[in-house]
């Protein structure tokens, strides 16, 4: 096989709070990609306490704390062998057994296996940890694709607007789309006030369904495969279907990041620029 026969589109799976969906949508959209015959990695970014092994009844045998303490020699091929095998054919690399293994994932480590990753994979899709903190800045910033996951709740709206504004200034903007989780549910705010409340951005909608979202977690099966036929997996595979074609037409990949600064250094470089 070729040293790098593919290039996968990274995508971070991201909000401004918790709570809100993101493991849900990374696990079901993850194997919608990967049903279409196309290989696809998830990575829990969320280092302290992931759990997407939860929602795809994972027992891992390895996360990515075996992963970093290889991280010198290892190589693509090698990395393989530290990812979980899903039935559906999705791979994943999932958190360190224990909150505080979090600090041992460096930037650089990361940095080096994204881009091993990258060369053995279509799609890497990335739960990241809700907020800005300096590992999801750099999932973020490494993406192709940024979905930030909102729900109706103002305090999330809230969060989410400023998030926008984070990524504006960090001139990451069009990589971003907004998905309004949940947005069926009871709620003051209307799926119709976030079109005004989020006006010119990109937006997908996902129902609200108690049932059959609850029922998948607990017993770790993803609605995607369940209930194949429901709203909410229909939405779903359209988010695939976009991404999948938005990906064909990505000729062009954005460079690598630029020199590591700090969350604030580049926030006010890029001000004092504009
Ligand atoms: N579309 C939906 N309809 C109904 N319930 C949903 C929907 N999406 C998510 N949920 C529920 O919301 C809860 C939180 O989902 P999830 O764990 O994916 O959020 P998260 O953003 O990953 O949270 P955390 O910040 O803790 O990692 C779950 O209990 C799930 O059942
Ligand atoms: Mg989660």
């Amino acid at each position: 096989m070729p040293a790098h026969p593919h290039n996968a589109t990274m995508i971070a799976v991201c909000s401004a709070k918790g709570g809100v969906g993101r493991t849900v949508l990374t696990a079901n959209l993850s194997i919608a990609l990967s049903l279409t015959g196309a290989k696809a990695c998830v990575i829990d970014g969320c280092f302290q306490f992931g759990d997407i092994q939860m929602a795809l009844d994972l027992r891992p045998l390895f996360s990515i704390k075996d992963v970093i303490e290889q991280i010198e020699t290892i190589d693509a091929e090698s990395l393989l062998n530290y990812l979980n095998r899903h039935d559906s054919g999705l791979r994943i690399l999932t958190a360190p057994t224990r909150p505080e293994y979090a600090d041992l994932v460096t930037l650089e480590a990361l940095d080096k296996i994204i881009d091993l990753l990258r060369s053995k994979f279509n799609y890497l899709i990335v739960d990241t940890m809700y907020g800005l903190q300096e590992q999801t800045l750099f999932f973020i910033e490494r993406a192709d694709k940024i979905l930030i996951v909102t729900d109706l709740e103002m305090a999330t709206l809230k969060n989410t607007k400023m998030m926008l504004d984070v990524l504006t200034s960090l001139g990451l903007h069009h990589k971003v789309k907004i998905v309004v989780n949940r947005s069926t549910m009871q709620s003051v705010i209307t799926s119709r006030d976030i079109a005004q409340i989020l006006e010119g951005e990109s937006i997908m909608y996902i129902p609200n369904d108690f049932e059959i979202v609850s029922k998948s977690i607990n017993i770790g099966l993803p609605f995607i495969i369940k209930s194949r036929r429901s709203e909410i997996s229909k939405t779903i595979i359209s988010l695939a279907e976009q991404l999948s074609s938005a990906n064909a037409v990505n000729i062009d990949k954005p460079p690598k990041s630029s020199p590591r600064l700090s969350f604030f250094q580049k926030l006010k470089g890029q001000k004092e620029r504009t």
